[in-house]
C-alpha cells in the first residue's frame, strides 16, 4: 500500500510499474478505488448546483485511463444518489488489460462493489496506449455527454520531459476531446493534489480560458483570467474536502502511514457551453472561491480568494471578529462565496481586502 502510494506521489517515475503488478492491483482495489471514487462527486455536484449536468437520460461517457473503473464508479454512484440519469453507457480506455478486466467485473450488473448504490452501466473497454501526437487514433468515436480523466492526465503526459511541452500536449488533448463532446457535454479532469501535477493542470486551464469556442472553463475557477496560483512556484490550487475515511479504510491508511481524513485532489471541469460555477452568484462577478485554508496570524484571520479580478487575500481583524459572528473561520478551501464591493475595504492594502465590520460574505456552496 505504502509502495503504491509513494509511486503516485514521491516516486512518480515508477508509476508505470504498477501496471501488471498483482500487489499493486490489490492495493488499488482494496484502498485507492473505494477512497478515490468519491473525488469526482465534487465536480459533479458543482455542475448539478447550477443545472449544468448533461440532460441525456442515459449519458454516453468516455473514461480515459479508466484503470479499475474508479471514476466510472464515482460517476455511476453519483448518478444513483442524485437521480440525474437512468444509467450510463461507458467507453473505457486504458493500456492495462488486466485493470480493465477488473473494471468489467466491478461494473457487471448489479454495478458496483457491495454497499455502493450505482446506476446501471453498459460498458465497452478498449485496451489502447494513448500517446501524445497520436491522441485521435486511440479514441473511440463520440459524441460523449461526459468525458472523465481520473488521475491519469499526468500519466498520459509522463513521457514528455519538459513542462511547456507537457502543457501544450495537455491542451491539445483536451481540445481534441472537447470536439467529441455533445452540445451540453462536460469534461472532468481530476489530478493528484501534488504541486507539479496541479500546476500543469492550471497552466493548461490558462490556455483554454476565455475562448469563444468550446471548451469553456466551468470550474474550479469563478472567472479568473489567469490562475493566480501560478505566480509563485510554491503555490498550487487543490481541494481538501473534509471527509473521514470509513473505518475499514482508515485502518488500512493508518497501517500504511497514509492520511485517514480528507479527500485531496486538483481538478478542471470544462463545458461545451459557456457555463460557469460563478452562476451560483446572483451577480456572477461577485463570486469568489476560497483557495486556502484559514490563515490565522497576529490580530487577524485571512483567506486566499480567487475571482474575476484575480487572487486576493480577504482579512478580518480579530477585534471585528469578536463583535461579529465568526464568519471567516469555518470557510474551508473550495467554498464559493458572493462578495459585493461594499462588503470589503480594499483601498489600503493592494491585493488584501478587509472584511468590513458587520459584513459577512454569502456562502453559495460548501465543498
Ligand atoms: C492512477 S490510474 C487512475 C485510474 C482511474 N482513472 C482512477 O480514477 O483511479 C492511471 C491509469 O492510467 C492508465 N494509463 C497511464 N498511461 C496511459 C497511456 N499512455 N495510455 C493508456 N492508459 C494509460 C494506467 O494504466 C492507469 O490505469
Amino acid at each position: 500500500m505504502r509502495q503504491v502510494s509513494e509511486r503516485y506521489t514521491r516516486r512518480r517515475q515508477e508509476v508505470a510499474l504498477t501496471a501488471g503488478d498483482p500487489g499493486a492491483l490489490a492495493a488499488r482495489l482494496r484502498f485507492f478505488l473505494p477512497r478515490d471514487l468519491f473525488k469526482v462527486w465534487g465536480p459533479l455536484d458543482e455542475l448539478a448546483a447550477v443545472g449544468a449536468l448533461p440532460t441525456a437520460t442515459t449519458p454516453k461517457v468516455l473514461d480515459l485511463g479508466a484503470g479499475l473503473g474508479t471514476t466510472t464508479l464515482g460517476l455511476s454512484s453519483f448518478t444513483a444518489a442524485a437521480g440525474s440519469a437512468q444509467g450510463l453507457v461507458v467507453h473505457a480506455v486504458d493500456r492495462d488489460r488486466q485493470a480493465l478486466s477488473v473494471m468489467k467485473r466491478l461494473l457487471a450488473p448489479p454495478a458496483g462493489p457491495p454497499g455502493l448504490s450505482c446506476a446501471p452501466v453498459t460498458l465497452t473497454t478498449y485496451t489502447n496506449l494513448l500517446e501524445p501526437a497520436h491522441w485521435s487514433e486511440s479514441l473511440p468515436d463520440g459524441p460523449y455527454d461526459i468525458i472523465v480523466l481520473g488521475l491519469c492526465l499526468n500519466e498520459l503526459l509522463a513521457t514528455i520531459p519538459d513542462v511547456p511541452r507537457r502543457v501544450a500536449e495537455g491542451e491539445a488533448l483536451l481540445r481534441r476531446l472537447s470536439e467529441s463532446l455533445s452540445d451540453d457535454g462536460v469534461m472532468i479532469v481530476i489530478e493528484p493534489a501534488l504541486r507539479e501535477q496541479a500546476r500543469t493542470l492550471a497552466a493548461i486551464r490558462d490556455r483554454l480560458v476565455g475562448g469563444r469556442a468550446p471548451p469553456h472553463v466551468f470550474a474550479p475557477c469563478v472567472g479568473c483570467p489567469t490562475c493566480p496560483m501560478l505566480a509563485r512556484q510554491r503555490d498550487w490550487c487543490h481541494e481538501d474536502i473534509p471527509w473521514e475515511l470509513p473505518a475499514a479504510l482508515a485502518e488500512i491508511a493508518g497501517a500504511a502511514g497514509l492520511r485517514r481524513a480528507g479527500l485531496t485532489y486538483s481538478y478542471l471541469t470544462l463545458h461545451a457551453r459557456p457555463r460557469s460555477l460563478a452562476e451560483l452568484a446572483v451577480v456572477p462577478a461577485h463570486a469568489r472561491r476560497v483557495v486556502s485554508a484559514p490563515l490565522p496570524s497576529k490580530g487577524k484571520l485571512e483567506l486566499e480568494l480567487c475571482g474575476p479580478e484575480g487572487g486576493t487575500r480577504m482579512m478580518a481583524l480579530n477585534r471585528d471578529r469578536r463583535r461579529d459572528p465568526d464568519v471567516l473561520s469555518d470557510l474551508g478551501r473550495g467554498t464559493v462565496l458572493a462578495l459585493a464591493p461594499d462588503d470589503i475595504d480594499d483601498s489600503k492594502r493592494g491585493a488584501r481586502a478587509r472584511l468590513l465590520p458587520g459584513r459577512s460574505p454569502r456562502v453559495l456552496r460548501r465543498p
